[in-house]
């Protein structure tokens, strides 16, 4: 099998670790990947949708793997299965409708209404129903969550902790375009008190595989306090999510939203991505994505102990019910090393010393490039550090020492991961 992978961070980093190793993959291209990508396939750039479908044409690609939800809501699958000499090429991702789960906060709301998930109660505003929407904030109780409808890169949702502040973040979103075209619609919701987890996917679009379960750490301070980032390390498992949990998850949202997509014709392929909040024991959808998340995928794909690349070519013909997919039952603990004053403004170009110096642990390169012979940052979230044992404290332990061996100026990362569940 050829396979092109997109993407460049962390998450495309423990795809391809798993794609490389898997005994059915022939030649394996990057777009555009990273320094550390390189020991898993050949890195190249591709810019635009044409320039890939030609690169694929040209080098007999037999599937694409998309990491990030960019090009998926821009439509990349609709792009491949419209054009004569890309159909036949199976794409992990979905197409553009099956996208505004991620695309659309609003799309996905009501997708959730329709099909009875369970969900934070919610309405949708634009810049015509500002007053609307402030008498809607009016009787909900604080913390208030606004949040962007479309993409805004991670940064489109807003807890307001009072009313005050919560009008205002609503004029600045729908007035004042806060986050662009993103927020021309603003989505307003119950606040939901629990523990939040995510929960992975991959399916054909009648079957589905359930990944392992993990636990992402968002904020960029210690005992989650500062701001949001796109993920400072995660876990997996989560030992809070027990059977009985997960039951409930596979019932009430998994199995509805396959069902649902069904119902509406929507055909899905790839991996669905359910942000959830455990709510007493009881499963809400906070979020849904059309991919996998960063740095989840680097703890779940450490875990994955099956060739991911017989999953995906099970897709084509709806046979995914026929796939073994093997966990390992030890846990995987990742760590983030970011740069100094990440998520705002920080400094690239910085030498990264030790990559080679770890042990028993998997290095993922997020924001990396090569500079003079030389690993440079190049990026807020620069290496993922991921490690396997038996039980959360020995990963994390672990994780721990092999971080000490990295180094790089300003180089910054939480200390806590996984302490909350110990
Ligand atoms: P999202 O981009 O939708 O994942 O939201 C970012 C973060 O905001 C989530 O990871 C949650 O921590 C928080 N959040 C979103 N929606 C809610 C909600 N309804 N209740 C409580 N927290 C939320
Ligand atoms: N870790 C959260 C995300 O990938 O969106």
């Amino acid at each position: 099998m050829n396979i092109l992978l997109l993407g460049s961070g962390g998450r495309e980093s423990a795809l391809a670790r798993v794609i490389a190793k898997s005994s059915l993959t022939e030649n394996f291209f990057i777009s555009p990947g990273n320094p550390g990508m390189e020991q898993y396939g050949k890195c190249i750039e591709l810019k635009g949708f044409e320039n890939m479908g030609n690169f694929c044409m040209q080098n007999r690609i037999d599937m694409l793997v998309v990491g990030p939800e960019q090009p998926l809501v821009d439509g990349i699958s609709d792009f491949f299965a419209g054009t004569k000499g890309l159909k036949n090429i199976v794409v992990i991702g979905p197409n553009k409708t099956a996208a505004q789960l991620e695309g659309s906060k609003d799309f996905s709301k009501q997708f959730m209404q329709r099909h009875d998930i369970p969900t934070a109660r919610y309405q949708t505003f634009n810049a015509k129903t500002v007053e609307q929407g402030k008498k809607f904030l009016q009787t909900l109780n604080p913390p208030y969550v606004l949040k962007a409808d479309g993409l805004a890169a991670g940064k489109g949702v807003v807890i307001a902790q009072n009313l005050d502040q919560a009008k205002k973040e609503l004029e600045e979103m729908l007035l004042d375009a806060k986050f662009g075209q993103a927020s021309s619609q603003v989505v307003i919701e119950e606040y939901l008190n629990g523990i939040e987890c995510s929960v992975f996917v991959l399916t054909d679009g009648k079957n589905y595989v359930l990944l392992p379960e993990a636990k992402d750490y968002k904020r960029a301070g210690e005992g989650d306090t500062g701001l949001n980032t796109g993920g400072m390390g995660s876990i997996s498992p989560v030992k809070f999510c027990t059977e009985e949990f997960l039951n409930k998850v596979k019932t009430r949202i998994i199995d509805r939203t396959i069902q649902g997509l069904q119902k509406e014709n929507i055909h899905y392929q790839g991996f669905i991505f359910f942000g959830l909040m455990n709510v007493e024991g009881n499963p809400y959808v906070i979020e849904y994505n059309v991919r996998m998340g960063d740095p989840e995928s680097e703890s779940v794909f450490a875990r994955f102990d099956s060739d991911i690349v017989k999953a995906f070519s099970l897709i084509k013909e709806q046979r995914l019910n026929e796939y073994q997919i093997k966990i390992s039952p030890q846990t995987a603990a990742t760590v983030m090393l970011c740069s100094g004053g990440y998520p705002q403004e920080y400094e690239k170009g910085k030498v990264i010393n030790g990559l080679d110096s770890t042990e028993d642990a998997i290095v993922y390169h997020a924001g990396t490039k090569n500079e003079n012979g030389k690993t440079v940052t190049a990026g807020g979230r620069v290496i993922a550090v991921t490690c396997l044992s038996d039980g959360l404290q020995a990963a994390l332990d672990k994780c721990y020492r092999n971080i000490g061996k990295i180094s790089f100026d300003n180089k910054y990362f939480r200390k806590d991961i996984g302490k909350d569940l110990l």
